[in-house]
């Protein structure tokens, strides 16, 4: 079947993976990777796709209602994957505006867009799909009632290396929502947007929410790819706090595999949580990270430890987040892929290997593009 889909926030991490697993898997749909490029958007993290016949990059800002509703007219759009979003949690501490105007307005154009367009269809919402991608975040922070860590209720093969939960209580599908971030506020509203579309005019959504996602093409703000870079330019390693937090990681592939699944498959209206029960804390996490890259650098294992520098915690952090994610895995037998100390070895090699992507997005130049096209926004 023929079909033509939007991807929002395709230069971003999450959204190039995306973008290249649907162009590489289905010939016969028409990619649109729609992105505004802020600094978290670069067009070379899809440089392998870029020429293929199904693949369409438009500059675009969500928020821009005329150009989104006229090209999905132009294009006779019938499938949205919408990731556009700001993603980071300290900078949402910083500019919350700049969050509310992209995660909440920007939704609420793709939303309004889809829905004059498809209404205006003979056959209006048959065959048409709304799928926005949200974040465990909304739920808020669980307990940690078992710092040493003890069975957790399911192991994945994500999980397979770990074994440890740091609680009983995980991330359920029917948990009230309690952001505590201006990011995770953002989101959460706009999830709430997304329901209201369904409930009020039939737009059929459906809605998922992520655990945090590593890998290849992530920006080194966040914690995995700014601790390889800094671990191999022996900087310092900001820890928040005492490290303690808990966050639980999925590869980025196996996030968009499930995408994949969850766009063709999951019913209308539905929410299903993603992640692999796989929980770490994070000073746990950046000795792993430590020793892998000392390791592949020919340097001797965990000689870098003495980079580990305790500094003030994050406002607000949120302490635990661990995800439920049973419910796709029993409605859609989606099951992650990869297991955890095998996907840092992955991706420890591939930034290693991809210097020149690292140097590029931390270079003065990207840096003062971007400083700039944040300031003026
Ligand atoms: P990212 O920051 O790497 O990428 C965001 C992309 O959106 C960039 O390409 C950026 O240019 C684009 N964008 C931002 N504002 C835009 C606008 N106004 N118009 C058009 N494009 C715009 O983000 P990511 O980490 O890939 O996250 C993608 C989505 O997945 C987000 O919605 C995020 O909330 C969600 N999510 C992320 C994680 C994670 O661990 N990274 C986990 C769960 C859910
Ligand atoms: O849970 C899903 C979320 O995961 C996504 O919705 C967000 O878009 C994504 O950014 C991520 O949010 P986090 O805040 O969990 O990710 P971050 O990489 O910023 O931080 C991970 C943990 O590491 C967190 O507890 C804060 C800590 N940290 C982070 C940085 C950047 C540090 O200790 N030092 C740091 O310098």
């Amino acid at each position: 079947m023929k079909r033509t889909i939007i991807i929002t926030g395709g230069a971003g991490f999450i959204g190039s993976h995306v973008v290249r697993l649907f162009v590489n898997k289905y010939p016969d749909y028409h990619i649109i990777n729609v992105d505004k490029l802020t600094y978290a958007g670069n067009l070379a993290n899809l440089k392998d796709v870029e020429d293929k016949p199904n693949y369409t990059f438009v500059k675009a800002d969500i928020c821009d209602f005329d150009t989104i509703y006229a090209l999905m007219q132009r294009e006779h759009v019938d499938g949205i994957i919408h990731l556009a979003a700001e993603s980071h949690v300290d900078r949402s501490i910083k500019d919350p505006f700049t969050f509310a105007r992209t995660n909440v307005m920007g939704t609420l154009s793709m939303l309004q867009a889809a829905k004059l367009y498809w209404e205006s269809l003979p056959e209006r919402y048959e065959g048409k799909r709304f799928y926005h991608i949200s974040t465990d975040e909304v739920y808020g922070a669980l307990e940690m009632t078992h710092p040493e860590g003890i069975e957790p209720p399911f192991t994945t093969k994500a999980s397979s290396g770990n074994h440890l939960a740091y609680g009983e209580a995980f991330f359920t599908e029917d948990l009230k929502y309690q952001p505590h971030s201006p990011y995770s506020a953002a989101k959460a509203s706009s999830d709430h947007f997304v329901r209201a579309y369904h409930d009020t005019y039939g737009l059929p959504t459906v809605v998922t929410n992520c655990s945090n996602n590593y890998g290849p093409y992530q920006f080194p703000e966040k914690l995995i790819p700014l601790f390889i870079n800094n671990i191999r330019n022996r900087k310092p390693l900001p820890v928040y706090g005492k490290g303690e937090n808990v966050r639980d990681w999925l590869y980025v592939e196996d996030h968009a595999r499930a995408i994949d699944l969850i766009f063709h498959e999951g019913a209308v209206n539905e929410t299903y949580n993603i992640g692999g029960f796989n929980e770490w804390k994070n000073i746990d996490i950046i000795r792993v990270l430590i020793r892998t890259v000392d390791r592949l650098l020919g340097r001797p294992e965990g000689a870098d430890m003495d980079l580990i520098t305790f500094v003030t915690d994050r406002a607000g952090h949120d302490l635990r987040y661990a995800i439920d994610s049973s419910k796709l895995q029993r409605e859609l037998g989606w099951e992650p892929t990869l297991q955890f100390e095998e996907g840092i070895e992955k991706t420890v090699r591939w930034y290693l290997d991809n210097q020149a992507w690292l140097d590029n997005v931390t270079s003065g130049d990207y840096q003062n593009y971007y400083e700039q096209m944040y300031k003026n926004r």
